[in-house]
């Protein structure tokens, strides 16, 4: 990591009661004119008051003291590396409270953070509105402020807009009246309830709106586009379900008079759970019932819900520093796939959490350059890198740990009484385990502390003591798991407090038996288990852990997943440890390819989709060696063949969400992997498509757009980029955008990049469509990463600071499999150190070089493997 920035919190002498927060934005200019009149506590008297301050020319300051003692500030300095500002007075402000009076003034900035503008089309116009992302730091952009989560203040916010917009804050309208200037409006807002400055947000611009009402009557209302309210309604319904589930899980009502959920042309996150408005990125909120796939409908319906829940979770109560991020992120995280299995119960989505989550966390941690859910962090560069997969998909997995282990019943309560004893205020960590290990009475404080203080997570070993007829003793042990096990350190493993369950052939769904693996090893009994019955620890892969069986436990599953008697979340679990075990080094990769047939009658999209995503690594390895490359794209596709046959190209009435899911992913996977027949009706079908005769399902196009460009030529390229240019709908650019770099001739290639840096695509998708030409192949591997290079110091000055640089860095350096380009790769950020993703670097070399050690050790055995598959 580079050397740590210095920061420190802002002191406490002076602290916010009410902010009176006047704005002004000039649209036409790109700046605005603000003026906060901010009631203060003077805590010990002072002669200086500091602040946040970022990126603002402030004009004048007053201070009005309550005896009306009025103080000129004697001179105000910024402190631009610590994001600051220092007010001086020639006089010391007494104890006690007044008003500090500043003026101001700032930039509409085209950065996606603080104040901002979006663009956005009318009519073939284009028009810019102005739009907040405050999180994490970024409300000092917009006005002086104590922008942290634990200085929490009320908000009375005024807008002044031209009278023809659209304008949106936290708060219900409470007046409206004309500006001196006869074109404008000024809008004033209800006092917002006391709450952290990350939350506040301000909207102006032109939309359209749908609304609906929660039982409760409470309005809810999605803004869309201006003549585009249609697409509204899907997370609309979504909304009004999720409200009052929430409401009723935790019971809390809902604390604000309105919730506004709105469309948001220039987003850089998916979403963003301001307080009663919440922002979206289009493709995240807007559903089109004939152009939107499955895959869009359940990820409106996650991101609403995610977003939801931060209305408790976040917004009531708040983390006390960024340090316990992951308490906000990673319980949204988990939320979301409540509530959305209760709106949506068809989309199967807990399951779905265990390929996309649960993998996602488990993966990123195994590195030797993850980090502990709880990290200590100060600059605001530094919080920027922790909205990562371990506070979001760790934080959620560990919290559905802890859920399985205490019961449903526990969690509710226990959560109530932690959101009711912290309401309007902040919490850590430690506060929530209080509150659930008081509810459940079980040790939750000293369980969970070894999940989210230490990194990493353990494999446990299970092997067969003794067996008789009808009971096995099994002997179980932990230690670290390693991503790669060459890096493994001497000394001693880490230990983690282990909730672990097993199920049996006996009973297949509950589990038989619950324990605590507290110390390295334990031994366990199981009854009722015949002496050929099988044995799954882990069941329903709650568990955040790696399992290694021994070989004649190993033998006994796997014809429980051929004959599918293993539930479909084990079969998943089973199959992904397998994986992990041989990337890692624990066991042979050829043990995974053998256990790969017992999945060929697989029915499940969950499965097959993390299947898929190993298919998919795997095929990264073999960019080593292009024979054995085609010979494992031959036995894929004869992996495959039997359910892609199955379920064809033309959807059946009434098969369901999940099925759509799994026909656009086995058509995406052979048709990437060259089956001719595929091929062949993909590029049939675009035809028709571009020609309006029958128009490709939503569902498959971005499987056959994919397989076009992967064997097409630039005719194929130009007909996709000319649609990108004719569409409207923000998920069919993102579609396109992200399937054409799979194009696989270099000049179409850098075709692909130079067109992503085109204002054709927004700056907000831009990081996507350079990143999808070096995941496809390893030409466009090369060639995005030579580019990037390039192009690096426009790319890092849009990017720098957001997630989207951690994207951008990851996307295009971590496919490598060699010792040279590893560190060609660290010198060059050495040389240009990327804001905000200096970890993500290091976690790219750590993934190049455990490829390598992968290929060295068994790119042999599998390349034989594969030529004795093939003969
Ligand atoms: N609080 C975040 C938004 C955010 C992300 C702010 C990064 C600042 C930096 C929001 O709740 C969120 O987590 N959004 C996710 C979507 C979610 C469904 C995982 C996102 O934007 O990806
Ligand atoms: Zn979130």
């Amino acid at each position: 990591m580079a050397t740590k920035k210095p920061f420190s919190r802002l002191p406490t002498n002076v602290l916010p009661i009410n902010y009176n927060l006047w704005l002004k934005p000039c649209i036409e200019e790109f700046t605005f004119d603000g003026k906060v009149d901010i009631e203060v506590d003077v805590k010990e008297p002072t002669a200086e008051v500091v602040m946040n301050s970022m990126d603002i020319k402030i004009s004048s300051v007053t201070y009005c003291q309550k005896d009306m003692k009025i103080f000129e500030s004697s001179a105000i300095e910024f402190d631009e590396s610590q994001e600051k500002v220092i007010i001086k007075f020639a006089s010391t402000l007494a104890q006690g409270s007044g008003v500090l009076s500043i003026l101001f003034k700032g930039e509409l900035n085209d950065k996606m953070k603080g104040f901002y503008r979006s663009r956005y089309m009318v009519d073939g116009e284009a028009r810019y509105g102005a739009v907040t992302q405050f999180e994490a730091t970024d409300a000092r952009r917009s006005f002086p402020c104590w922008d942290e989560p634990a200085l929490k203040a009320t908000f009375d916010v005024t807008l002044v807009v031209p009278k023809d917009r659209v304008a949106l804050s936290n708060m219900n309208v409470i007046s409206e009246a004309d500006y001196f200037e006869k074109e404008f409006k000024v809008v004033k807002y209800a006092r917002t309830p006391i709450m952290s400055t990350y939350l506040l947000a301000f909207v102006v611009g032109e939309f359209d709106f749908v609304e609906g009402k929660t039982p409760k009557g409470l309005p809810v209302r999605v803004y869309t586009p201006l003549g585009k309210k249609k697409q509204g309604q899907f997370a609309l319904d979504v909304a009004v379900k999720a409200l009052p589930y929430y409401e009723d899980y935790f019971n809390i009502p809902y604390p604000l008079p309105k919730m506004d959920l709105i469309a948001i042309a220039d987003f850089c996150a998916g979403a963003m759970e301001n307080w009663g408005l919440v922002t979206y990125r289009e493709s995240a909120l807007l559903i089109d019932e004939d152009n939107s796939s499955a895959h869009a409908r359940q990820w409106v319906s996650l991101v609403v819900c995610h977003e939801l829940a931060h209305q408790w979770f976040g917004n009531l109560v708040t983390m006390e520093w960024w340090t316990h991020l992951w308490l906000n992120e990673g319980f949204a995280s988990f939320m979301e796939y409540l509530a959305t299995d209760h709106c949506h119960p068809k989309f199967d989505i807990w399951t779905q959490f265990v390929s996309h989550d649960y993998m996602r966390g488990i993966d990123l941690d195994a590195l030797d350059n993850s980090h502990p859910i709880e990290v200590p962090v100060g600059h605001p560069e530094e919080i920027d890198e922790i909205f990562d997969a371990i506070s979001y998909s760790k934080g959620a997995s560990v919290i559905r740990m802890l859920h399985n282990w205490i019961g449903d019943e526990n969690f509710r309560k226990g959560m109530h009484n932690y959101l009711k004893q912290h309401a309007y205020k902040n919490a850590f960590t430690e506060d929530l385990w209080d509150a659930l290990g008081d509810a459940s009475g079980k040790p939750v404080r000293d369980v969970m502390g070894s999940w989210t203080r230490q990194m990493g997570f353990p494999v446990v070993s299970v092997t067969v003591k003794s067996r008789t007829d009808n009971s096995v003793t099994l002997k179980l042990s932990q230690k670290k798991f390693y991503a790669n096990q060459k890096t493994i350190k001497d000394g001693k493993s880490p230990m983690w407090s282990i909730p672990i369950s097993f199920s049996t052939y006996e009973s297949p769904s509950k589990p038989v038996k619950d324990v605590l693996l507290k110390d390295e090893t334990m031994e366990v009994t199981l009854e009722n288990v015949a002496k050929t019955s099988w044995i799954k620890a882990n069941p329903g892969t709650y568990g955040f852990y790696r399992v290694q069986y021994s070989h004649e436990l190993l033998e006994l599953l796997l014809p429980a997943i051929k004959d599918k008697s293993l539930p479909e979340r084990d079969r998943l679990g089973f199959e992904n440890d397998m994986f992990a075990l041989a990337a890692s080094g624990i066991a042979p990769t050829t043990d995974f390819l053998d256990a790969l047939s017992a999945y060929e009658n697989e029915t499940n999209y969950s499965v097959w989709c993390d299947l898929d995503a190993n298919i998919g690594s795997l095929s990264v390895l073999l960019w080593n060696d292009e024979d054995a490359l085609n010979k494992f794209k031959k036995y894929i596709l004869s992996l495959y063949d039997s359910t892609n046959t199955t379920l064809g190209w033309d959807p059946q009435s009434g098969e369901g969400h999940l099925t759509a899911m799994l026909r656009s992913l086995m058509i995406r996977r052979v048709g990437r992997f060259g089956c001719e027949k595929t091929i062949a009706e993909a590029n049939k079908r675009f035809e028709n498509h571009l020609n309006q005769k029958s128009s490709i399902v939503a569902d498959l196009r971005s499987p056959v757009y994919s397989t076009i460009v992967s064997h097409g030529g630039p005719g194929e390229l130009d007909k996709l980029l000319e649609l990108h240019e004719k569409v409207d709908l923000h998920e069919e650019k993102e579609r396109i955008e992200r399937s054409v770099g799979s194009v696989k001739k270099p000049e179409l290639i850098t075709k692909v990049l130079d067109f992503a840096m085109t204002d054709k695509v927004r700056s907000n998708d831009k990081v996507f469509m350079i990143g999808s030409a070096a995941i496809s192949n390893p030409i466009g591997r090369d060639i995005t990463w030579e580019f990037v290079k390039k192009n690096w110091e426009k790319l890092h000055d849009m990017f720098k600071g957001s997630f989207l640089i951690n994207r951008l860095v990851q996307m295009t350096t971590e496919n490598y499999s060699s010792e040279q380009k590893a560190a060609e790769i660290k010198d060059f950020f050495e040389k240009n150190p990327p804001i905000g993703a200096e970890r993500k670097v290091q976690q790219s070399l750590e993934n190049i070089r455990r490829r390598l050690d992968w290929w060295k050790r068994d790119g042999k055995s599998i390349s034989e493997w594969l030529s004795a598959k093939s003969e």
